[in-house]
């Protein structure tokens, strides 16, 4: 089969490019390699998952001439899109990267998979979706409607461009709302690498709403499954559907959206104490309000996921921060 990946040099592309090269796959990953982090991590991630049916192509999202041009000489199967730019809390000094990786690159990407018949696009949505949604588990019959930061927006939007694609042009569409997820080659905007980074200094962390917050923490290999399994499971027409009866995740088009996360939200203070056991150091934490475009809480419901690719996401919190920890001691040589 033949891939296009994008964000193939990010945390969660480079794990899916390495997955599906050892299955045999033929690979084309796509990725702009932004400063949005240090280029140097996407660079030893593209190092690391070299192999000889993957090709890397640097390349932006929103080059429209280019994105076509590559569709129309590479003939893929098969996409799995994973650019963009991530981070909820960058949205609120940068909108404007939003609205080009995220809003004009994922049309780039539906109109390249719209002209070459491509089988089935998996792309990237996120539980940041549920913006002010209480009720929890977050399920996806749930309504989205009310994001609290520009980033969650433009992943409803992009579920919502995804269902015109399915139904006006009949393209295999699944979406998939990542919660939280984390590991080894992991992003250095995130918490754990934050927190880690911070602590191995000896310096002091922030820990935003007083420590009260949850995250439903999902490692990349259970990502990795769910994502290698869902994009076999092709979305059909469905003529029985309809708004008023059937579920907002699917579709009379062939259109699906899943939760993809461990299901079990993890206390904040809990994870740092994982963090600290794992680096055998006491963290100096600093208590802060919560932060503009945060949300309290997140759980995801996979039950949906679960019947149909029959996975559940195995790894717990300890477990997989030791990993990440072990990683990074090797990675920076700590
Ligand atoms: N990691 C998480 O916890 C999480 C949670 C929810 C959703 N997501 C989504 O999952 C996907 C992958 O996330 P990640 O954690 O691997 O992030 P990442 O930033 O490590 O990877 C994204 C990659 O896309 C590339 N990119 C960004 N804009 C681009 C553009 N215009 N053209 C080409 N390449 C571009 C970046 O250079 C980067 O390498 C993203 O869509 C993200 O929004 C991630």
């Amino acid at each position: 089969m033949k891939y296009l990946v994008t964000g193939a040099a990010g945390f969660i592309g480079s794990a899916v490019v390495e997955r599906l090269c050892a299955l045999g796959h033929r690979v084309v990953g796509i990725d702009n390699l932004n400063d949005y982090y240090p280029v140097s991590l996407k660079h030893d991630r593209l190092v690391r998952v070299a192999h000889d049916s993957f090709t890397f192509i640097e390349m932006d999202l929103a080059d429209r001439e280019g994105i076509a041009k590559l569709f129309a000489e590479q003939q893929f199967e098969r996409v799995i899109h994973l650019a963009a730019q991530a981070g909820v809390r960058y949205s609120i000094d940068n909108p404007m990267a939003y609205a080009d990786s995220n809003l004009v690159g994922h049309l780039t990407i539906l109109e390249g998979c719209r002209h070459h018949n491509i089988e089935h696009l998996v792309y990237a949505s996120s539980s940041s979706v549920y913006g002010l949604n209480q009720k929890m588990p977050f399920a996806t019959q749930d309504s989205v409607d009310h994001p609290i930061s520009l980033y969650a927006a433009t992943k409803k939007s992009n579920e919502l461009m995804a269902h015109t694609y399915s139904h006006l042009y009949g393209v295999p569409t699944t979406g998939l709302r990542f919660f939280t997820v984390y590991g080894p080659w992991g992003r250095p905007d995130m918490a754990l690498f934050k927190f880690t980074n911070a602590i191995m200094k000896g310096e002091t962390i922030d820990v935003y709403n007083h420590g009260d917050m949850r995250r439903d923490f999902t490692y990349i290999d259970d990502i990795v499954e769910g994502i290698l399994r869902i994009q076999d499971i092709i979305p059909q027409k469905n003529t029985d559907w309809t708004v008023e009866q059937g579920s907002p995740a699917s579709s009379s088009a062939p259109y699906k959206v899943y939760n993809i996360g461990h299901g079990s939200p993890v206390k904040l203070m809990d994870f740092i104490e994982s963090l600290e056991n794992s680096l055998g150091v006491k963290a100096k934490k600093n208590l802060m309000p919560m932060q503009p475009g945060d949300v309290y809480a997140t759980y995801a419901d996979t039950e949906d996921l679960f019947n149909v690719i029959g996975y559940q996401p195995q790894v717990k919190v300890p477990q997989g921060v030791q990993a990440f920890v072990d990683w990074y001691r090797a990675y920076y040589k700590n």
